[in-house]
């Protein structure tokens, strides 16, 4: 018997409320949005939230988003610079779609009324890690993706064909033999169940951050997708790779917040607590090397000093500048006692992007029938074994837009009346938060930027032994099935980092410190995997 659930929930669909839509959209980040207006041309869409439709990842994107539009960057330059930083594990035709669809879709959002940052009337780019040319775009100083989503979620709301469900949790896609048919959701407004049942659904529900104990992630960002699309059957591709950022606030008390790769873009320093400049010891391209250099060579430095952080120094930097484009940062180093203009800011990597996903071709499908993915979700091959900076709203703009003008063949309706667990519940006593820090606790210390085989085993062990128990669990309220999502996401990012067996981009073996070129490839896990 399976240790995993095919349903989170025993419940008689025939008691709960049915709407049914053309299109179904679950996740309000750019992904979500893009595709839910491109869904919107040709009929009716369902757009969910599981929580206030602001409140995502993309919202929080400071740096900005790439795109080849500047007058002395082209096409090429962009896809070289993506597939050089993927590390040899980038799909170039998507990488290409995302580049030369990126410059399209980011002329959509000027027009659409997105004020993106101008000088002399002209959009003035920034620099970040790794790109060849000034090309993110950027609006507000550093709040760029709040600037994007709330434009794009203003046309949503105009729109007479979009209907908005916020608090909404997707408990489950509701799905038989390989098809999707929609989804099941917890209303959390009043507490009941209703279903959506769509021709065809797109999960564009973010990433993992939650399940580590240290992440640029906002809360909601509990890995829901992954698991919802992994019990429906679909394919889950590089799990194993999961971004740290180099650069997020290290305070006592303070979140992870983080301090935009644009600050060393502009020409902030990385510096160790002696005040030395240390990054062009590591590496040539110095602070604007790639996230994962960036990321190692802090640890190295660390190491070597044995302190628990590095600094970021923009003292060299005309104040006004610093004042006019990180307004946010400035605000928020301010709230704990920092001032970015003459502070040296203290800082250390932390979790902030999820490489791979749920497997999808370049029209944004998965491996079951009538089931879409994008953004952060999923698994497109765009960013490799490291995401090039500022791709990723990029990515979700692009690939939403795909994946809302798929034109499926219509799955009639849903043929089963009970989604069913696979083991029933066993009355264990939960305590939801101790599930929750044990969770982040054993992936910060075993899957986090250095891996071995040895804590590697022991994650995958301890998880299954947990998920016996969690899994087989009936919860009623949010944070339980959150619980349970990040468990099954983490299981299958701690099985794919063991069995790669080299360092590549993000995921770095202690025991296996080179690059494998017979892992030139990407792995797979199904919940057929896990069945076996
Ligand atoms: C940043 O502003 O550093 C984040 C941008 C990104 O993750 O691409």
């Amino acid at each position: 018997m399976s240790l995993q659930e095919r349903y989170l929930v025993d419940v008689d669909l025939t008691t709960v409320s049915l709407y049914t839509a053309r299109c179904l959209v679950i996740g309000s980040g750019i992904a979500g949005l893009a595709a839910a207006l491109a869904a919107a041309r040709k009929g009716t869409v369902f757009l969910a939230s599981k929580c206030e439709f602001m409140e995502s990842n993309s919202t929080y994107a400071q740096g900005g988003i790439a795109a080849a539009l500047a007058d002395d960057d082209t096409v090429e330059l962009h896809v070289k610079d993506t597939l050089e930083a993927g590390g040899g594990l980038c799909d170039e035709d998507a990488v290409r779609v995302l580049v030369d669809e990126g410059r399209v879709r980011c002329q959509e959002l000027i027009d659409m009324g997105v004020h993106f940052d101008r000088t002399d009337g002209k959009i003035a780019f920034t620099r970040e890690g790794a790109h060849s040319r000034r090309r993110i775009l950027h609006a507000d100083g550093d709040a760029t993706g709040r600037a994007i989503t709330t434009t794009m979620l203003e046309q949503a709301k105009r729109n007479p064909n979009i209907h908005l469900l916020e608090n909404h949790f997707a408990m489950d896609l509701l799905h038989e033999n390989g098809v999707c048919y929609g989804a099941l959701f917890l209303d959390t407004n009043y507490g009941r169940y209703m279903r959506v049942e769509a021709e065809f659904t797109i999960v564009a529900t973010g990433g993992v951050g939650q399940v580590f104990r240290e992440t640029t992630n906002p809360a909601c960002a509990t890995a829901d997708g992954y698991a919802l699309c992994f019990r429906a059957g679909a394919e889950l591709k590089d799990m194993e790779f999961v971004q740290f950022h180099p650069t997020t606030l290290y305070l006592a008390g303070a979140p992870r917040f983080l301090i935009s790769e644009a600050v060393r873009g502009e020409g902030a320093y990385l510096i160790n607590q002696a005040g030395e400049r240390f990054m062009p010891r590591y590496s040539e391209k110095a602070e604007l090397s790639p996230r994962d250099v960036v990321c190692q060579s802090i640890f190295k430095e660390l190491n070597s000093t044995g302190d628990t952080c590095v600094y970021l120094d923009l003292r060299h930097l005309d104040p006004a500048l610093v004042a006019k484009r990180f307004p946010t940062i400035g605000k928020v180093c301010a709230d704990y006692g920092l001032d970015i203009r003459s502070d040296p800011i203290p800082v250390r990597p932390a979790v902030h992007y999820m490489m791979g996903g749920v497997a999808t071709n370049l029209n944004a499908e998965t491996t079951v029938k009538n089931l879409y993915a994008a953004g952060e979700a999923a698994f497109t091959g765009v960013h490799g074994a490291n995401r090039l900076a500022s791709n990723s709203l990029l990515e979700g703009l692009v690939f939403g837009h795909r994946a809302g003008m798929a034109e499926p063949e219509k799955p009639g309706p849903f043929p089963s009346g009970r989604p069913r667990k696979s083991l029933s519940a066993n009355g264990a006593r939960l305590d939801v938060g101790d599930l929750s820090a044990s969770l982040k606790a054993i992936t910060w210390r075993n899957l986090g930027v250095y891996r071995t085989a040895i804590r590697l085993t022991e994650t995958v062990e301890t998880l299954k032994a947990w998920s016996r128990y969690v899994l087989a669990e009936e919860f009623h309220m949010r944070p339980g099935f959150e619980v349970q999502n990040m468990l099954t996401t983490a299981q299958t990012m701690a099985v794919s980092a063991l069995l790669r067996t080299e360092s590549r981009g993000a995921h770095q073996r202690v025991d296996y410190p080179y690059t494998d070129p017979s892992w030139q490839r990407h792995s797979s896990v199904t919940i057929s995997d896990f069945e076996q």
